[in-house]
């Protein structure tokens, strides 16, 4: 075996042991990933604070996490993200991502929402 596989199958073990302890608690570092692999950005902003380059035009706009009241609890950000605004009574043009995202890649996502305010 080639130094490069076996540090590739090191690497991939060890992240399979570690994998079930962050099950309870989303990961900040991985929602951060998958926000940005998502495109949540593109509206969303980097920060969070809605102002994305695709967030001009819309209406209405999307809300800065961290001053939103309306849906600042955990299983309100999980239901908006999976169900899309529609579902929810708000604006379509937030999509509904329970298709493409689990509900661990949700609570990462929520995680890293959740630290860009604190
Ligand atoms: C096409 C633009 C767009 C994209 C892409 C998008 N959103 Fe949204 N999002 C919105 C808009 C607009 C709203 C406001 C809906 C409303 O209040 O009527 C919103 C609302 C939300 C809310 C509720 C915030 C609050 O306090 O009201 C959350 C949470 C959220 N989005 C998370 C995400 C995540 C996570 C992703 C990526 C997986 C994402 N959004 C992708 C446009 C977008």
């Amino acid at each position: 075996m080639g130094k490069f596989v076996k540090i590739v199958f090191i690497v991939m073990v060890n992240f399979l042991l570690v994998a079930p302890l962050w099950s309870k608690e989303g990961s900040q570092k991985q929602g951060k990933m998958k926000y940005e692999a998502q495109g949540c950005d593109a509206c969303h902003g980097e920060t969070g604070k809605g102002d994305g380059p695709a967030a001009i035009g819309l209406d209405p706009r999307p809300p800065d996490f961290c001053t939103s009241t309306k849906h600042h609890t955990d299983a309100g950000m999980m239901t908006m993200i999976r169900d899309g605004g529609a579902k929810m009574g708000h604006s379509p043009l937030m999509p509904a991502y329970g298709n493409k995202l689990s509900e661990k890649d949700i609570l990462d996502i929520i995680a890293y929402i959740k630290s860009l305010c604190s």
